[in-house]
């Protein structure tokens, strides 16, 4: 089976309403021609209606880099899936590592009492994949292990955990519609890019659980891409691995000429 490659700029907390629409005016030109990948971008929350007025006619998606399960009530700071859904978001990045308290850049003053506010664990990343898919958004759930896990030859477990932690009671049907992310913390906003063999070994051991999990034709249509330090000069020999359907871009994505060239390198 082909999977169409889906390529998403994680904004991160960059770029005021001003910056976002000057950022998607620069980009929106230079990947028109890209229209055989599924081109993302996933501005922080504030930015998001005016990204969405931005992105009217590009062809380009607008996402979130995160969502709250409820749908509404006394939960004070948080974001539900139909307030995203009102400002025009189809995809929701979900279990960032950032988001799970795991830094590829270690945070000098995040002692562990900071570090509890960054507080997703696979029971909230499954709870919000839930809600998400509920709504009709469509998730980006990422996954990945830190350096010492790694080190420690832990990185094909923790990422089967995580992918069964994040996919706990989700119904079949759901689940050839995913987009996996496998992140490698380490490589996050590091420069350490992980070897394109090697991340194109683990993307296949996430789509190895989902067929463990729901069959081998689940599997082959789950999309996993590669985040963690994607630039323009990797991007065209990660992308053209067997198991990465695509690219999860932080830093990179905040340039429109260097996201542009990563979306072209896999057109
Ligand atoms: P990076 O971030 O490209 O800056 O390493 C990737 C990510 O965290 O999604």
């Amino acid at each position: 089976m082909s999977r169409k490659l889906i390529i998403a700029g994680n904004w991160k907390m960059h770029n005021t309403t001003a910056q976002a629409r000057a950022l998607i005016t620069d980009l929106a030109p230079l990947v028109a021609g890209a229209a055989s990948v599924d081109v993302v971008v996933c501005p922080t929350y504030t930015a998001l209606a005016t990204a969405s007025d931005a992105l009217q006619g590009t062809g380009i998606m607008l996402g979130a880099q995160d969502v709250f399960w409820k749908d509404k009530g006394a939960y004070t700071s948080r974001i539900s899936p139909s307030m995203l859904l009102d400002l025009g978001v189809t995809y929701v990045v979900i279990g960032h590592s950032e988001c799970r308290g795991r830094f590829g850049v270690p945070e000098p003053d995040f002692d562990e009492a900071v570090l509890a506010h960054f507080g997703d664990s696979d029971a909230t990343v499954n709870r919000k994949l839930k809600a998400a898919l509920a709504a009709g958004l469509k998730p980006i759930v990422c996954v990945g292990e830190t350096l010492s896990e790694r080190r420690q030859g832990e990185a094909d477990a923790v990422v089967a955990s995580q992918v069964r932690g994040a996919l706990a009671g989700i119904d079949a049907d759901a689940v050839p519609g995913l987009v996996l992310a496998y992140e490698p913390v380490w490589a996050i906003g590091t420069g350490e890019v992980c070897g394109s063999d090697e991340a194109d070994r683990i993307c296949g051991v996430a789509r190895a659980t989902v067929a463990e999990l729901y069959g081998a034709e689940a599997a082959e249509a789950v999309r996993v891409q590669y985040g963690g330090s994607v630039k323009p000069d990797n991007a065209a020999e990660l992308l053209g691995k067997p198991n990465i359907d695509g690219a999860l871009v932080g830093g990179a994505a905040l340039k429109a000429g260097d996201f542009a060239a990563i979306v072209n390198a896999g057109a």
